[in-house]
């Protein structure tokens, strides 16, 4: 009877184990399990300047450029064309790429990127058609997964326009389970806005979830159709913290750092908050004619540092004094990264207290400071600092 019980608890035993191993299995073909973006993943996007000017030549001198600037040094890897790339599908349903802004075709270019150690990325839909009117990848998305690991894709951006009221996990997952089969690891970057709080959702789907509209050229405001200012982005992102980590990252959208819209000073504090939020850093501007600020500011390498920190903390709100804010991020080592935000146009002095990023008031601690590239010396419980208008001062604090 013992004997029995025993094997019958070693059966039902095995029978869990072996259910549990199915669920892993099931994990297994997604989000965290393709092992890809256990840092945001950094690299450089065609919409934010080109729009649908984008061409082969552009994305040719970009990827050159990328290294002979020093932003591949400083980790930008992904080269990714958004919309606009595709004009019709075939007979046979293939998507056709448009011959004459991409003349040679998407397997030469993505060979071009390739051969100068960067990878390559394209950008579809989950509905009918783009948000530009090109076809999307409704109904055909284990066809196209195929042909973006034929031409060698390494990036998939996936938007929400068109898509004709699906379910936007059901959508997301079609997509997905097209890429884990399609026989090339390719990084699944998903494009619906925030509209059903994919934080909440794609975790396992995808490694990347846009959390809002789209990113404009400006500091402050926000546009009828969704558009929004650095500010209102860097808003929405407190409280979603807890969702980010290695593999699967909140994504406040692409930088315009470099477009002309806004100030160094406001560049620097938009490049800073992502950093500080571990967001994907996907340059927008044109690399090929970027000042010296712009390059110093995207290649900043002890602020970069702090966004592929690979604890994957993102960052947080600590204190919010009206105009003048407290933001901190945990790093590996045991140090904090704070950022002194101060949102009004005036200079102000901003002070962190040890207790509001978890140390204790009498632990002695070196400060250094991230832009100025500095040591400011020990401090004990607090430190404060003369923050400029729109700007921020970001230091690195460890025991
Ligand atoms: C949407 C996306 C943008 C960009 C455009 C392209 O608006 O959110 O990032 O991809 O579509 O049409």
């Amino acid at each position: 009877m013992k004997r029995r019980s025993i094997s019958i608890g070693l059966a039902a035993g095995l029978g869990c184990a072996a259910a549990f191993l199915f669920v892993l299995g099931r994990a297994d073909l997604r989000g965290l399990a393709n092992g890809l973006a256990l840092t945001p993943p950094m690299g450089w996007n065609s919409w934010n300047k080109f729009g649908c000017e984008i061409n082969e030549n552009v994305v040719r001198e970009t990827a050159d450029v990328i290294i002979a600037s020093g932003m591949r040094e400083a980790g930008y890897r992904f080269i990714v064309i958004d919309d606009c790339w595709q004009v019709e599908r075939d007979s046979r349903g293939d998507i056709v790429v448009d011959g004459k802004a991409f003349p040679s075709g998407m397997a030469a270019l993505a060979e071009y990127v390739h051969s100068r150690g960067l990878k390559f990325g394209v950008y579809s839909d989950a509905g009918t058609m783009t948000c530009q009117g090109r076809p999307g990848s409704w109904g055909y998305e284990f066809q196209d997964a195929r042909q973006y690991a034929e031409w060698g894709v390494d990036y998939l951006k996936y938007d929400w326009c068109n898509n004709g009221g699906q379910n936007s996990e059901a959508a997301y997952s079609r997509m997905h389970d097209a890429l884990a089969v399609c026989g090339r690891p390719i990084v699944f970057s998903i494009c619906e806005w925030g509209r059903t709080k994919p934080w909440l959702w794609a975790r396992d789907i995808g490694n990347l979830w846009r959390t809002t509209g789209d990113i404009q050229d400006i500091w402050e405001g926000r546009k009828e159709w969704g558009g929004l200012g650095v500010v209102q982005i860097i808003d929405l992102q407190n409280g979603l913290e807890t969702y980010a980590g290695p593999g699967h990252w909140n994504d406040p959208d692409m930088l315009e750092v470099g477009n002309g819209g806004m100030t160094e000073t406001e560049y620097r504090s938009h490049f800073s908050f992502w950093c500080l939020l571990a967001a994907p850093l996907m340059a927008g501007n044109d690399l090929r004619t970027m000042s010296a600020a712009t390059r110093d500011i995207l290649t900043n390498a002890e602020v970069i540092a702090v966004d592929q920190d690979p604890l994957g903390k993102q960052g947080r709100k600590v204190r919010d004094d009206g105009d003048l804010e407290v933001w901190a991020r945990p790093l590996t080592d045991g140090s904090r990264v704070v950022i002194l935000f101060n949102r009004g146009t005036e200079e102000t002095r901003i002070a962190v207290s040890w207790p509001e990023i978890a140390y204790t008031e009498n632990l002695e601690a070196k400060v250094r400071d991230l832009w100025l590239h500095k040591d400011m010396g020990s401090f004990t419980g607090h430190y404060a600092a003369a923050v400029r208008g729109h700007g921020v001062v970001m230091v690195r604090i460890t025991p």
